[in-house]
């Protein structure tokens, strides 16, 4: 059985990943504790779920004052104080600068193949609309560690979805995000198992332990 990992979340917006997050770990299937909900912005709809579910929540918006590093150190803090093992971005826009404490300790998701159709400014539909317009067959979803580049960190997990002729940027976008739902717990279930190793660019994950059966000890 799976220790449970104590995560913080990043939001910005809709908070879907956080809302699936919460289900999985109510049904069971993802062991884990969100010890903190941390939102980009006081008006993101997803703190909705963190209210609804008793999550703590803090607002860190970033200012000019705070700048790029004054707002990444806030988070981090707010990431200490609550005992985290990892970092989930979860639909969060901002860049942030990672203390050494942090590396490899935190994880996005992109909903693309990397490293095709990501970097600065691919988010959203826009990545959508960029696979259509290039004529691949295959676009998916990619958990990786975060490096201080734009989705450049090691690829803990991938999963492919099909290009339909008939697609449109969302319909694409909600077979990817089905995608993602599957993809996100299960990577987050490969660190709560210790099952990731990170050497340079690459992640090598052991197999999963297996069960003991109770016959075993006859
Ligand atoms: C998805 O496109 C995901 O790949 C990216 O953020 C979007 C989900 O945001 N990281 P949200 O969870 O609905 O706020």
């Amino acid at each position: 059985m799976a220790k449970k990992i104590r995560l913080a979340v990043c939001i910005s917006g809709t908070g879907r990943t956080l809302n699936n997050l919460i289900r999985r770990i109510e049904d069971g299937s993802l062991s884990a504790v969100i010890g903190v909900v941390i939102s980009s912005s006081a008006q993101a709809e997803g703190l909705q779920y963190a209210e609804e579910n008793n999550i703590p929540i803090e607002i860190i918006e970033p200012t000019e004052e705070l700048g790029k590093s004054g707002f990444s150190a806030a988070i981090f803090k707010v990431c200490r104080d609550a005992y985290v093992d990892y970092v989930i971005l979860a639909g969060f826009v901002k860049h942030l600068e990672l203390p050494q404490d942090f590396y490899n300790r935190v994880l996005n998701i992109h909903p693309s193949l990397i490293p095709a159709f990501c970097g600065k400014s691919h988010y959203g539909n826009i990545v959508h609309a960029r696979v259509l317009e290039s004529g691949v067959k295959v676009s998916g979803c990619t958990v990786h560690f975060v490096d201080d580049g734009y989705d450049t960190g090691p690829i803990l997990l991938q999963k492919a979805v099909e290009v339909l002729d008939t697609d449109t940027p969302d319909s694409l976008n909600d077979r990817v995000f089905a995608a993602e739902c599957e993809a996100y717990p299960e990577a987050i279930s490969i660190l709560a198992e210790d099952r990731a190793t990170v050497k340079g660019r690459i992640v090598h994950i052991a197999p999963r332990k297996r069960a003991v059966a109770a016959e075993d000890d006859i």
